[in-house]
């Protein structure tokens, strides 16, 4: 059955919201109603039309972005399907660590039991502060696939 599926995003460099178009495309092109939303332009984000949440967002000097983690305290998150992904350093070379490191122990924090949790390369800060864009978007599209047959 089609989803209607809410693609929430907050990103500081680019990564996280390239990866947002990404899997938003992916779950259109699956069947499913999707409305991609930059957490930044969202006041008070109504999440009562979607059945579905997927959240994507980065990591600063250890820490998840702090509009992310209030997001993730929704309560309304707990009665959804939700899936998540975070855009890293780490990720770029070690997905699974950034992934534990980062995402799990917030994850269990706020009890949250995604049905995907995933970590994807990000922008790596580089000399003179500019970022190296490490994004791979390919990795994203395979996840966004998968996650639309758990939908289904
Ligand atoms: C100042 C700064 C600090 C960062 N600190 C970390 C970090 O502690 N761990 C990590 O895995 N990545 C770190 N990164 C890389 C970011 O996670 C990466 O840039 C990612 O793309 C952020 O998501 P966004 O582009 O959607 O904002 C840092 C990047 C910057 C610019």
């Amino acid at each position: 059955m089609p989803e209607s599926v809410a693609v929430v995003y907050f990103s500081k460099g680019g990564a996280a919201a390239r990866y947002a178009d990404v899997v938003a495309t992916e779950l259109e092109a699956a069947g499913h109603a999707v409305t991609t939303i930059d957490l930044r332009d969202a006041r008070r984000l109504a999440l009562e039309p979607y059945s579905t949440i997927v959240f994507g967002t980065g990591v600063r000097i250890g820490m998840v972005y702090w509009r992310a983690r209030r997001f993730l305290k929704r309560k309304e998150l707990s009665n959804k399907i939700f899936a998540v992904f975070l855009a890293s350093g780490i990720a770029v070379k070690d997905p699974d660590k950034a992934r534990r490191k980062f995402l799990e122990p917030l994850l269990a924090r706020r009890r949250l039991r995604p049905v995907m949790a995933v970590a994807f390369p990000g922008m790596l800060p580089g000399a003179g502060g500019k970022l190296e864009d490490k994004t791979d978007e390919e990795s994203a599209r395979v996840w966004a696939r998968e996650l639309a047959t758990r939908l289904s």
